[in-house]
Parts: C-alpha cells; sequence; structure tokens
C-alpha cells in the first residue's frame, strides 16, 4: 500500500508544483497519472523515491515512512522502486519490457545462470523473483 499524505512541493524559485495531494494506492492497483504538461507528474514521482524533497506531507510505503527515512533506509526502499526516466538513459532499439527489466541488473549476478530466463524472443512476462 502506497498512501500520499498532504503533499506540497514548492521549488526554490517560489512555483508551487504540488499542492496538499493526497491518494492511496492498494497493493495489486494499477494506477495512471495524467495531467497537462507542467502540472506535477514528475514532481509527485520524483518526491516519491525522494530524488526532490517533499515540502510537506507525507509518503507512507508498506508503513515505512519515506519522508522520515535515513540514508541508508532510502537506499533499501529505492531498490525496490523502478523508475524509468523520460528522456535519458533508455535504449531506444530495445523493447519497453527490456528497459524496465534493465534496472535490476544491479542486483543480479551475471554469472550465475538464471534457472528460467527472464524472457525469451517474443514472449514478454513479468520480471520473477529475483
Ligand atoms: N527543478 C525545478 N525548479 C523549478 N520549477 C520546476 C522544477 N521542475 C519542475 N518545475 C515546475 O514545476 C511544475 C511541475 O513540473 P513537472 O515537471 O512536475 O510537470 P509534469 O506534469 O511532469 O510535466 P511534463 O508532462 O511536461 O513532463 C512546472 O511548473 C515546472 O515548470
Ligand atoms: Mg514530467
Amino acid at each position: 500500500m502506497l498512501k500520499i499524505e498532504h503533499l506540497t512541493k514548492i521549488y526554490d524559485n517560489g512555483v508551487r508544483a504540488l499542492q496538499d495531494v493526497s491518494f492511496e494506492v492498494p497493493d495489486g492497483q494499477f494506477l495512471v497519472i495524467i495531467g497537462l504538461s507542467g502540472s506535477g507528474k514528475s514532481t509527485l514521482l520524483r518526491c516519491i523515491n525522494r530524488l526532490i524533497e517533499p515540502t510537506e506531507g507525507r509518503i507512507i510505503w508498506n508503513d515505512t515512512d519515506i519522508t522520515d527515512a535515513t540514508d541508508e533506509e532510502l537506499r533499501q526502499i529505492r531498490r525496490k522502486i523502478g523508475m524509468i526516466f523520460q528522456q535519458f538513459n533508455l535504449v531506444r532499439r530495445a523493447p519497453v519490457v527490456t528497459n524496465v527489466l534493465a534496472g535490476r541488473l544491479g542486483y543480479t549476478n551475471p554469472l550465475v545462470e538464471p534457472r528460467q530466463p527472464l524472457l525469451r524472443r517474443g514472449q514478454a512476462q513479468g520480471p520473477g523473483k529475483t
């Protein structure tokens, strides 16, 4: 469960990108955030993994207060969050699923043969337990 409570972000230049945003995402729910350019979508996502610091409000993920996490706790939390940036670090000739799974490479041992290949050619499937 992800809980966003009264989240506000005011950038240093005074732009109020988020104003008192609250919502909950239960486990298993798929949420899409749609809004005009500049409406604050990226700001919200960056606050959730604390790439930027919220001005006010709390972000609770599975009973852990992300807004209150230490650097070490944040490192552990971020290992469980996938984030794809819209402008860079994408391999354009690879499909979306390969770009997404590339983020797991840092947590797998390339010398150990996986019991099952993550992806077979032309067959998209979930990342499995890694
Ligand atoms: N680092 C920053 N410093 C100051 N203002 C910023 C910064 N980043 C974003 N903003 C401003 O905050 C507001 C929200 O921007 P944000 O990038 O979150 O919108 P977005 O919904 O992701 O837009 P897009 O659809 O274009 O990606 C905009 O007014 C933007 O100009
Ligand atoms: Mg954006």
